[in-house]
């Protein structure tokens, strides 16, 4: 079976699953932070996709967030799973959440599939061959005038003991563009972005599981991604730009322009 194929049935079962558990969450447990919530679905959820994926390729390795790095069989292959991105808004019934599964080979995402169950949006990408809602080919929007621009961004949990510049990045992106959105899935932001439809999106503290899918989709779909400096990122470094490409060095000037800022809150 091909990977993309592989990763969109698991993406699909566990997204089936998670659906007729909305609204239904009976216990919500904490990891590190009050605000880090888990609930059981996520655990479930990512049981599916690893069942299903190690159906299919049982020698590949797994980075999963729920697990950690559950195999290591050395291989050069590793699928890299969010078994559910959104866990805040799906625990209090906000259906804006995702299952995202990016596979990697070496350093590099070659397949990824972001699966909106919700809407039954299947985001998908492979490496050279473009990006895909549903099957439809995705491109980035063309707006090249940052006040034109549709943003979205994403906080830490931990951004009450660590605030790391967000608050004053997230005003003056808003000073600066049409409007600013916070939606609490980092890869639906990801796949928004490749869909045209975001104009930009950053984020300082994601991880490779956040990222993974959604890098291959913006870069398939023609958009840029770096960190804040602009220089080239991989699913290991934290801190994310991607956009369009046209409106990019704007961004990363006042992405440094903020560092400069300090609010007192
Ligand atoms: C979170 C979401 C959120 C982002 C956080 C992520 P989770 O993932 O993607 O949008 O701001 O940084 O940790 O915990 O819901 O899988
Ligand atoms: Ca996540
Ligand atoms: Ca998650």
């Amino acid at each position: 079976m091909e990977y993309l194929q592989s990763a969109e049935k698991a993406a699909r079962e566990a997204g089936k699953y998670i659906l007729s558990n909305l609204g239904k969450v009976k216990q919500i447990s904490f990891k590190s932070l009050q605000s880090n919530l888990v609930t059981e679905v996520d655990k479930k959820s990512e049981e599916i996709i690893i069942e299903a994926l190690q159906k299919d390729f049982p020698d590949f390795d797994i980075l999963a967030e729920e697990s950690g790095a559950s195999s290591t069989k050395n291989s050069e292959y590793m699928w890299v799973i969010d078994p559910l991105d959104g866990t805040t808004n799906f625990a209090h019934g906000l259906p804006i959440f995702s299952v995202s599964i990016g596979l990697i080979k070496g350093n590099e995402v070659i397949a990824g599939v972001v699966y909106d169950p919700t809407r039954d949006q299947m985001f998908t990408a492979e490496k050279g061959k473009g990006a895909f809602l549903n099957g439809k080919k995705l491109t980035v929007s063309k707006t090249k005038d940052i006040k034109k621009a549709l943003l979205v961004t994403g906080f830490p949990y931990n951004v009450e003991e660590n605030p790391d510049h967000c608050f004053e990045r997230f005003v003056i992106m808003t000073m600066n563009s049409r409007a600013v959105r916070r939606l609490g899935s980092a890869t639906l932001d990801f796949a928004y972005v490749a869909a045209g439809i975001f104009d930009g999106f950053w984020e300082v503290k994601l991880n490779p599981w956040d990222i993974a899918a959604g890098l291959l989709l913006v870069k398939e779909a023609g958009g840029k991604i770096t960190n804040f400096k602009g220089e080239e990122s991989d699913i290991f470094n934290p801190q994310i730009l991607a956009s369009n490409g046209h409106i990019h060095d704007v961004m990363i000037e006042l992405l440094e322009k903020a560092e400069q800022m300090e609010f007192s809150l």
